[in-house]
């Protein structure tokens, strides 16, 4: 009874003093939160407005119609993110496209243009820190198109094709057609909606969960169920011939063919391709990172689209022309390099490109071609030539090739005979070990040039500041290492 007594007036006499003590202490807490703007960019020396701070995203909705006769694209795209600083406002990269409205957590939020790409977004009242938050932007527009030394004076982005488009987004085109934290360092899902004129389809990445029609109009809804990078996020659209089978390791393959160029050779062998270089890179480098592999093939007689070139687009690279065996061993080998592990910072892009055209002369020499250390030998003699406006070949600082290189041929051949000269270093157990390492421990993860030479370092137990100060900090050849 006491106990009951006393248990009853305890509270009482607690809440008393507890609200008294509250409403001293309450208006200061408040005061104390402090609100403040996420960063405009995540601090890439190369792209400063790449990406921003102050939060991570989850998963991005990203919901488009696609007009081919007027290039237009209508879009909602909701990001699902997570705070990470509380915050009074926020960014997203987006470039230009007419932005319609703003929603954050279902309410209307302000917002304004500044920079290049940034939109800003300020919501009607401050997020904490570590909350989720869904902001939900509607816009429309013709993507704009990039263009510049950076990816070899081509095209890129949300590019049209002649029926359709399709998109090359690496380094910074993402955000020409999707709002987002544009940097591989903000990986997330990926759902893709997109609704195309009847007999059109949109190939996205991951698997096909549903397709139906409506009104003339054709929705195909693609779900990527590993993080991806928005680089690595495509949105083709074309009158495409789509076939499907599972590779014998089981992983589901989906292969969209240009109908006009259906009957060329190399787009007959992309697919079969596809399936033997996704197995057997499992088989190299460990287990396939992503749950479906593939290809989309376009045809490249069509301006702008008129050049020999390919992207990584997660499970599913986009080829701008039909690629021989070895353009899929590149590409397919990007889903280890480069998608499932990602650049830190974009300067460490060798990372990416070396390790894709290494895994090109491997499978080479795993399939009654010449050795890798051939290939090694005959790029150290006699590397490719380089247009007049680049630096020379040997001149180019690996880890470090200034923005304009990204992707300067030295990047994939002096990248890759890094690789295979630290091969015939350390031998070649040891440096299988060190990739099944590398992609096992850094996966769907990002990573940087410093942390591959310490796990090297590790993992062969030797010192191997000298040969990487040569072959990837020097503007020099190497002679020796
Ligand atoms: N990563 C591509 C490759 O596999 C090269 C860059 C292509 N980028 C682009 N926007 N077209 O070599
Ligand atoms: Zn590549």
């Amino acid at each position: 009874m006491a106990t009951l007594r006393s248990a009853g007036r305890l509270p009482l006499a607690v809440t008393a003093a507890g609200a008294a003590t509250l409403a001293l202490l309450a208006p200061a807490a408040a005061a104390d939160v402090r609100y403040e703007p996420g960063a405009p960019g995540m601090g890439d020396p190369y792209f400063p407005d790449l990406g921003n701070g102050g939060y991570d995203v989850t998963h991005y909705y990203i919901k488009t119609a696609y007009d081919p006769g007027t290039d237009e694209l209508t879009g909602t795209t909701t990001v699902k993110a997570t705070t990470t600083q509380n915050l009074s406002r926020f960014n997203l990269d987006f470039h230009k496209m007419n932005v319609r409205s703003v929603r954050v957590n279902g309410r209307a939020a302000s917002f304004d243009r500044t920079g290049e790409r940034e939109l800003e977004i300020t919501p009607p009242r401050g997020l904490r820190k570590h909350s989720a938050f869904t902001v939900t932007v509607r816009y429309d527009g013709v993507p704009q198109v990039l263009s510049g030394p950076v990816v070899f004076d081509l095209p890129y982005g949300f590019l049209p094709t002649r029926d359709g488009a399709t998109v090359m987004s690496e380094p910074d085109g993402a955000s020409t057609w999707f709002p987002s934290n544009d940097h591989p360092r903000d990986k997330a899902l990926v759902t893709l909606e997109t609704t195309v004129p009847h007999g059109l389809k949109a190939i996205g990445n991951g698997r096909l969960v549903r397709q139906w029609s409506a009104h003339g109009e054709d929705t195909f809804l693609w779900r990527e169920d590993r993080p991806t990078a928005t680089y690595l996020v495509t949105n083709s659209i074309g009158r495409f011939d789509v076939s499907t089978t599972t590779t014998p390791k089981g992983v589901p393959q989906l292969d969209a063919v240009d109908p006009e160029i259906a009957s060329d050779p190399d787009a007959l062998s992309t697919p079969r391709h596809t399936t033997r270089v996704t197995d057997e890179l499992a088989g190299y480098f460990g287990d396939y990172p992503f749950t479906s592999t593939g290809s989309i093939v376009e045809n490249d007689n069509v301006p702008p689209l008129n050049l020999e070139n390919a992207l990584e687009t997660q499970t599913r690279p986009t080829y701008q022309s039909p690629p021989v065996e070895r353009g899929v061993a590149h590409e397919i080998g990007h889903q280890w390099f480069g998608d499932s592990v990602s650049v830190r910072d974009w300067r460490d892009i060798w990372l990416n490109e070396g390790f894709a055209k290494w895994v090109e002369w491997y499978w080479a020499e795993k399939h009654g071609g010449q050795p890798a250390q051939l290939s090694f030998q005959q790029s150290y003699d006699n590397p490719p030539p380089i247009q007049p406006d680049r630096p020379p070949f040997w001149d180019l600082v690996i880890a470090d090739p200034t923005r304009d290189q990204l992707f300067h041929r030295a990047i994939y051949f002096r990248g890759a005979m890094t690789l295979q000269a630290l091969r015939h270093k350390i031998g070649d157990g040891p440096f299988l070990r060190l990739v099944r390492t590398w992609v096992d421990g850094k996966r769907y993860g990002n990573a940087g040039t410093g942390e591959f030479e310490a796990l090297a370092e590790k993992v062969s137990g030797q010192d191997l500041d000298a040969f990487f100060k040569a072959w990837l900090h020097s503007p020099t050849k190497p002679t020796t290492w």
